[in-house]
């Protein structure tokens, strides 16, 4: 399922990629592409640079030992940035199960309620795996799983990869929860048993989506939520995204559209393409529709959308960010092959 993102290359104007074999190394250039291990899982980290990823591989590890430990990592490191983002975004997703105070004022839903009737009906998409694109700590990841088709994950983060696993392998797992803007504090999760089980079946993939370890034509849906406005090139993710689907396939996008510069050049953003009086909602779904911008997404229809769907993001006691989201459905051509109920 895998491919060596190191080797990929257009030759005599024939595009070649060559399969990871199980030890993830390359059957073409003999590259090989490290993992993390936690527990019993191992989590692929398939980069461009593999020499990169096993320096990340490698750091990871040694966030994940200061956490077991329960010492704080140093300031202004790359752990201390990783376990910031985790204590962030883990509660969000698992929260639910936490034995949480009422002091860390953490809201308490299960994330993303919405998912499971978006997505539609799993016997109308067309065979093939689910892909989790920046699903980073895993919270999209039950009811992608409760599908019953295969799920793969993709995202850089491989902290929050780490933590999937943990959650997967079930028992009590260490939530870091912030307190205070910069004081982060442990409470204990739990989750049900099915859904560690749904989680333990996931197949977990370090790596970008801007230069993905997949093949084009792989997979029956892609679900990539607050993924698209956290890049620096959501026009090279898209594409990406919309080349991984199979004819009949589902894209589904949820988005804030909350653009920053830091993450995203100003040049890079989509709503750049679209007039300034444009409604942003009707723009953007042009857009994203290949009505816009000629060759880019034309061969995606929406299916469905809404907006104003709630995402709330308690970054500390004194801090939530409340969003709305635009949830779309797409689906690329080919709705003509679409396997019947
Ligand atoms: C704002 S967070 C959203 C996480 C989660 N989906 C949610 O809604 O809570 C953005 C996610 O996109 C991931 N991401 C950033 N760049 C990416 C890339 N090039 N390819 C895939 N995922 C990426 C981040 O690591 C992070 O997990």
């Amino acid at each position: 399922m895998l491919v060596c993102p190191a080797c990929r290359a257009v030759v005599h104007g024939l595009f070649t990629a060559h399969d990871l074999d199980a030890n993830l190394r390359c059957v073409g250039c003999s590259c090989e592409h490290p993992r993390l291990t936690v527990g019993e899982r191992e989590i692929a980290v398939v980069w461009p640079d593999s020499a990169a990823a096993t320096a990340l591989v490698t750091t990871c590890a040694d966030m994940l030992d200061h956490v077991a430990a329960g010492d704080s990592p140093e300031p202004d490191t790359f752990a201390a940035h990783a376990l910031d983002h985790l204590a962030t975004y883990a509660p969000a997703h698992w929260g639910a199960w936490a034995d949480v105070d009422a002091s860390l004022d953490l809201p308490r839903p299960v994330p993303f309620p919405w998912l499971a009737s978006w997505l539609g009906d799993v016997d109308m998409l067309p065979a093939g795996p689910i892909l989790a694109l920046g699903c980073g700590p895993g919270g999209d990841l039950p009811a992608l799983a409760a599908t019953g088709r295969e799920v793969w994950t993709l995202d850089p983060d491989l902290a929050a990869l780490a933590y999937v696993a943990q959650v997967a392998a079930g028992g009590a797992v260490a939530l870091p929860v912030r307190s205070a803007a910069h004081r982060t504090v442990v409470r204990t999760l739990r989750v049900p048993a099915d859904v560690q089980r749904a989680l333990a079946e996931v197949q977990l993939v370090c790596g970008t989506a801007l230069d993905p370890p997949f093949r084009a034509d792989t997979f029956a849906a892609i679900v990539a939520i607050n993924v698209v406005d956290s890049v620096p090139d959501p026009w090279l993710l898209l594409q990406q995204a919309e080349a991984m689907l199979v004819d009949g396939g589902v894209l589904l996008l949820a988005a804030p559209w909350n653009w920053t510069d830091s993450v995203t050049p100003p040049a890079c953003r989509l709503d750049r393409a679209l007039p300034p009086e444009a409604p942003y909602r009707e723009g953007m779904e042009a857009l994203l529709t290949g009505r816009v911008v000629p060759t880019f997404l034309d061969a995606l229809t929406l299916e469905r959308s809404a907006d104003g769907i709630p995402w709330s993001l308690t970054v500390h006691p004194r801090y939530t960010a409340r969003y709305r989201m635009h949830v779309l459905r797409l689906r690329k051509s080919g709705g003509m092959l679409l396997a019947g109920p």
